[in-house]
């Protein structure tokens, strides 16, 4: 494509092409002049060979100047693309110190870009201006961040701390970086919570870089952060990820971001979109409407109400309602049998799944299904099986922060053969469950301080369970225990529960009583604050100190499994006694868990979730 041929398509003489391309066109027809910049462009025509001896011609080239701190990708892509279209190429420089930009002005100059994009590195540097002047070339100055005409980065802190302040966040924290966007963010969290009149420590609430992070988080009480980088929200993700806190249930993130609205960040991370592309874009037309002499663009830059993406911020339930749990995970083997083995037999099984389960397991889970919110603090095996129980837990939304994992030893095992009666007998090998020590429960006193209720049994080392006992009332907690394969409690441990809860069999072993009636007043003597006595598809009877025990029956339902029954009952119980409901509604409720339980193969498939518990309920 030759300069001729440019002129014979656009119906002009070879003379006003060179001038239009000279920039000599000052007494040419404004249609004319785009008629042949439009044919120029689409062919791509490159005068150089033409013009290089020339004082100054059209390059179709931009220069797009920005300091090594503009971390908006977005806004280069854009931009970029924006300039390709109109025809131009872009050269990119980015500055690192003054000197890289007066170097970056002065090659600019030297290969004759029609115009440059710019952000001056300093206020100093704005007087190399002029180089662009002298050279002719069309200068967009880039206002600073914080300056009236670019985006309004504090609005987006703004628009970040009134979303978690719309969802019940009370305890939010910033997490800056070295952007020069960082500071304006924390601006506008600062205006928002001084309009709202919720208490801002920023020495507190404001990360600092060499505190450990999830030491920071707890101490300062935060449940929910605001990030001002991806790499800062992708840091708490992973180590989120470590501790086993999950996001956005148990801490929620928002992450000021140059991704568009609808890209995902990372799962459970809310994504808040500055409008970095739609800025781009229009810095590039500006300069090219500058350039081409056709004008402003039709609107200034307006900054697009911020597009908050990804995830909801769900604040973490009240404390009152938190239920802890602290017990055994095991992986449960059930044998469907027609009855249990015998010594020197070989029996075949009709049915075999293996699951997860242990009571603290089954316990927690069945608490988080009813809707409360629930912790769980146990040891498993560094091995496959712990997969499949973190992976349970975190399905069912259970605080997993104190379940830690040990190499010593597998996670634990029960093999349970369950009769076609539904009865069940079970052999436990404990595993790692005999490996939580009370420095593993010290070290989640947290998760006891913010407890309604404990849930215990004595499937893990009963120093661990006593101590658990201590630090739950310690902290203001009330107490059930759930005896199993013990012959004998230690008194103190006795004094520490406020709702006792072994089966017939229990019971019976621990007090040395046949009834009911004086098993409980057995219990109440030892110092515990009430008695429940589970009696299986009896029901159970109930006994407070200073009250008369009563019989409750179990509602009628078919037991095809009664393994993890009591479990449910517990649970149940806890979560509604948290509610506030008396003990006498509670075990209603808790009866009729238990028997949804049974009613169903297996432990943690068989718990029951709160919407079909309470309309079965309601209807029965
Ligand atoms: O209560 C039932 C549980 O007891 C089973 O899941 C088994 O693992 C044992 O801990």
């Amino acid at each position: 494509m030759t300069i001729k041929d440019i002129a014979e398509l656009a119906g002009v003489s070879v003379s006003t092409v060179s001038k239009i391309i000279n920039g000599k066109d000052q007494n040419i027809k404004k249609q004319t002049r785009e008629r042949v910049l439009d044919i120029v462009k689409r062919y791509n025509y490159t005068p150089y060979a033409f013009i290089k001896n020339m004082e100054r011609g059209r390059s179709f080239l931009l220069g797009l100047i920005l300091d090594a701190g503009d971390a908006d990708g977005a806004f280069t892509n854009r931009f970029i693309k924006t300039a390709n279209t109109h025809g131009y190429q872009v050269a990119l420089c980015r500055n690192e110190t003054p000197e890289d930009e007066l170097k970056h002005i002065a090659s600019l100059c030297k290969n004759g870009v029609d115009g440059v994009a710019w952000r001056p590195f300093s206020d100093d540097s704005r007087a190399h201006e002029a180089h662009f002047r002298k050279n002719r070339i069309v200068c967009a100055t880039l206002p600073a961040p914080g300056e009236d005409g670019g985006i309004d980065y504090a609005d987006a802190g703004f628009t970040a701390a009134q979303l978690l302040v719309e969802q019940k966040h009370t305890g939010i924290g910033y997490i800056g970086d070295e952007s020069r966007y960082s500071e304006l963010y924390l601006q506008g969290i600062r205006r928002y919570l001084f309009e709202s009149n919720i208490p801002f420590r920023e020495d507190e609430q404001v990360y600092p870089m060499q505190a450990n992070l999830f030491g920071w988080i707890q101490q300062a009480k935060l449940t929910a952060l605001i990030c001002a980088s991806e790499a800062a929200a992708l840091r708490i993700y992973d180590m989120a990820r470590i501790q086993h806190c999950q996001i956005p249930e148990e801490l929620s993130i928002v992450c000021i971001t140059g991704k568009n609205a609808g890209e995902t960040l990372y799962p459970g991370v809310t994504n808040l979109a500055v409008p970095y592309g739609a800025y781009g874009q229009y810095i590039a037309e500006k300069l090219i409407a500058q350039i081409e002499a056709t004008g402003e663009p039709a609107c200034a830059f307006v900054c697009e109400p911020l597009r908050r993406d990804g995830n909801s911020v769900a604040p973490p339930k009240s404390p009152d309602k938190n239920i802890l749990v602290v017990g055994s995970i095991n992986i449960d083997v059930m044998v469907q049998v027609t009855s249990p083995p015998q010594m020197g037999a070989v029996i075949t099984a009709e049915h075999c799944v293996s699951l997860p389960g242990g009571k603290g397991m089954n316990q927690s889970v069945a608490v988080a299904k009813l809707g409360a919110s629930s912790a769980l603090i146990g040891k498993v095996g560094r091995d496959y099986d712990s997969i499949q129980v973190y992976d349970c837990l975190h399905e069912h939304g259970v605080n997993t922060r104190g379940v830690s994992a040990d190499r010593k030893r597998d996670t634990g095992k029960a093999y349970i053969y369950v009769q076609r009666d539904g009865e069940s007998s079970i052999v436990i090998y404990p595993g790692a469950n005999y490996l939580l020590t009370t420095h593993d429960i010290e070290a989640q006193k947290e998760l006891f301080g913010n407890a309604r209720f404990c849930l215990l049994q004595t499937e893990i080392p009963m120093d661990a369970v006593c101590f658990a006992a201590e630090l739950a009332k310690a902290e203001g907690a009330l107490t059930m225990l759930k005896p199993s394969m013990a012959e004998a409690l230690p008194d103190e441990l006795y004094r520490k529960i406020d709702y006792f809860m072994p089966n017939a069999q229990e019971a019976s072993l621990l007090s040395g009583e046949a009834e009911p009636e004086k098993q409980a007043a057995f219990f109440l003597k030892k110092g515990v604050g009430a008695v429940v006595i589970t009696l299986g598809h009896v029901g159970c009877y109930w006994r407070s100190s200073g009250s008369d025990g009563r019989y409750f029956p179990a509602y009628e339902f078919k037991a095809v499994d009664t393994t993890g029954g009591a479990d449910a009952f517990i649970a149940a119980f806890a979560v509604k006694l948290a509610d506030g409901e008396t003990a006498e509604r509670a075990i209603e409720y808790a009866m009729c868990a238990a028997g949804f339980a049974v009613s169903r193969q297996g432990t943690v498939p068989a718990m029951i979730d709160k919407t079909t518990l309470e309309l079965y309920m309601r209807n029965a």
